[in-house]
């Protein structure tokens, strides 16, 4: 397998509306994530993800985008966005900048102009149809609820909007549009940054002819015929060949519905697409068959599976991308741990888990000070757009129960990831001297980066620990991944291999202790620990406490 540096990277997303407020308006800044960029240095961290920082009119939270070449006005100017870039540079991390190509805001002026007439030049930069008989074009339904399509009477006709209604689909089938998306990407590229995450990037191929779902539905789920569509690996390529193999760079791909066959030719390893993609297939784990907010409890044995099939499906043909949460997903350790009585050690241990894993990991801010979600009273507390939108067509609309969607909310709803970053505990948690504009999660007195710098043990140092492990053990990065104790309802276990060497990584994923018994060919007696999250680590062999996690490297 090739060697590559943003293989054996450690990623950290920053969600830069809730970083760090640096002029008291209540919204997170550049400068404010320039502050912490020590804090982040410290950590261990190679390469940082910034959400999307272009001009916008924050419909959903600056993935609608008005212009892709120019600074949102309340993070601050291009000027601080260099700096930025610099502050990392010097210290030896990388930049990755989110890519937002799916879809633009309503406000960029492509729309602004293609809305206009239907032989507008911008026109066919957007994807617009006719109505049937007053329907919508065809029955798909939105990411945020409600049917994929808005009617615009200038032109009598309807543009698609996979996401927000001020979310327009853009025409990939338009070479015209393509280009202009390639120049765009250069341009970033020449002012040095280091990578793209790219938004959605599986959607931008539709079927042709816009098909409806069969069955006579009114309004359906329609992936089947956008996500990994027709093109999508020809436009992939094009772009491959037109920038991307051109620069040093590093490339992930947001890929809602692909499999690991189809992530196999996305991040192939002959490189002729991007470098990795992000699968969905385990934070689908609690969703029921309504979807995800159809909430059901997860199952060990069925993220075992999961992780398993990604881990040996892609091994030798391409690269997985490791993460258990986002700005779009709940805070890991209240989703897969304990975010109560073992909040600590569950959250090292999930980290263990992670990071031991072969792929290139994802740490999302906050985890490494094991925050957790949030429960708010009231619906008005919330501002994520899918939250509010789906609760206005289940509840208002639906007549569905209000508490059971609160519930809901407090289980899966994006805004949990999305409060402010608890740097102290001081009002705000230091976040901002105003008035943040998403409420601070109230243990803030407890969980922040002040406290997690205080302590020794804290879970900022054991994520510390596991970057600079990365770094000195090559079989943490390339080793090959098995299952092991495949059927035990406590414990993931899994083995590492590299030419003669051996990782045994353990991890209880309940509140209770576990015992064990290792397959007899490990040779377990002359290993040696590597990292552990409980203090005493000559614990009894074969038994794990709860939340436990350990690395052995057999000798
Ligand atoms: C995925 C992003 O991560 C999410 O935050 C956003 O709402 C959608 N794509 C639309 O851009």
């Amino acid at each position: 397998m090739e060697k590559n540096w943003w293989k054996e990277s450690v990623v950290y997303q920053i969600y830069p509306r809730s970083f760090k407020d640096s002029n008291g308006d209540g919204i997170g800044d550049l400068k404010g994530i320039i502050s912490k960029l020590d804090y982040l240095k410290g950590l261990g961290v190679d390469v940082i993800w910034l959400s999307p920082v272009y001009e916008s009119p924050n419909d959903d939270n600056g993935y609608d985008i008005s212009d892709y070449q120019s600074i949102m006005d309340e993070f601050g100017t291009m000027e601080d966005w260099e700096g930025l870039l610099d502050g990392l540079h010097v210290r030896g991390m990388k930049l990755m900048m989110d890519l937002v190509v799916n879809h633009t805001s309503d406000e960029h002026e492509w729309f602004v102009e293609s809305r206009k007439s239907k032989d507008n030049p911008y026109r066919d930069y957007y994807i617009w149809r006719t109505g049937k008989d007053g329907n919508e074009p065809n029955n798909w339904t939105s990411f945020f609820s409600g049917s994929a399509w808005q009617h615009d009477d200038t032109t009598d006709e309807s543009y698609l909007h996979l996401f927000s209604k001020k979310q327009p689909d853009l025409n990939w089938e338009n070479p015209v549009l393509r280009e202009e998306i390639y120049s765009m990407m250069k341009w970033w590229l020449d002012k040095g940054v280091d990578g793209f995450r790219m938004d959605v990037i599986n959607l931008i191929s539709k079927e042709e002819g816009l098909p409806s779902t069969p069955g006579g539905k009114k309004y359906d789920w329609g992936g089947d015929y956008f996500m990994n569509g027709p093109r999508v690996h020809e436009y992939l390529q094009e772009m491959n060949t037109e920038v991307l193999s051109k620069y040093d760079m590093m490339t992930v791909g947001e890929c809602p519905g692909a499999s690991p066959q189809d992530a196999a030719r996305y991040a192939n390893e002959e490189g002729t697409e991007l470098n990795m993609i992000f699968t969905f297939e385990h934070m689908d784990l609690d969703s029921g068959p309504g979807g995800k907010w159809d909430v059901k409890d997860w199952l060990l044995a069925d993220l075992k599976q999961v992780m398993t099939k990604w881990q040996k499906d892609l091994e030798g043909r391409g690269w997985n991308s490791l993460y258990l949460n986002n700005h779009d997903q709940p805070r890991m350790v209240s989703r897969f741990g304990n975010d109560k009585e073992y909040r600590i050690e569950s959250a090292k241990m999930l980290a263990t888990f992670l990071h031991m894993l072969q792929g290139t990991p994802y740490i999302y801010q906050g985890e490494e000070l094991g925050m957790t979600n949030v429960e708010f009273d009231s619906l008005k507390e919330y501002n994520d757009i899918e939250i509010q939108n789906m609760y206005r067509e289940k509840v208002t609309e639906g007549g569905e129960d209000h508490t059971a969607i609160m519930e809901a909310i407090y289980r899966k709803g994006r805004d949990n990831a999305r409060t402010p970053m608890q740097w102290d505990d001081s009002e705000h948690a230091g976040f901002t001297t105003g008035t943040p504009w998403l409420k601070v999660n109230p243990n803030y007195k407890e969980i922040n980066a002040e406290n997690a710098l205080k302590d020794s043990a804290s879970i900022y140092y054991y994520y510390r620990e596991l970057n600079l492990l990365r770094k000195e053990h090559e079989i943490i990065v390339y080793g090959t991944y098995d299952l092991i104790l495949d059927d035990h309802e406590q414990i993931y276990a899994y083995t590492r291999t590299l030419g003669e060497e051996k990782l045994v990584i353990l991890c209880n994923f309940t509140g209770e202790n576990a015992a064990f018994t290792l397959p007899e060919d490990l040779h377990f007696e002359s290993s040696s620990l590597l990292i552990g999250n409980y203090e005493n680590h000559l614990v009894e062999n074969g038994k794990l406490k709860p939340y436990e996690a350990r690395v052995y490297k057999l000798n």
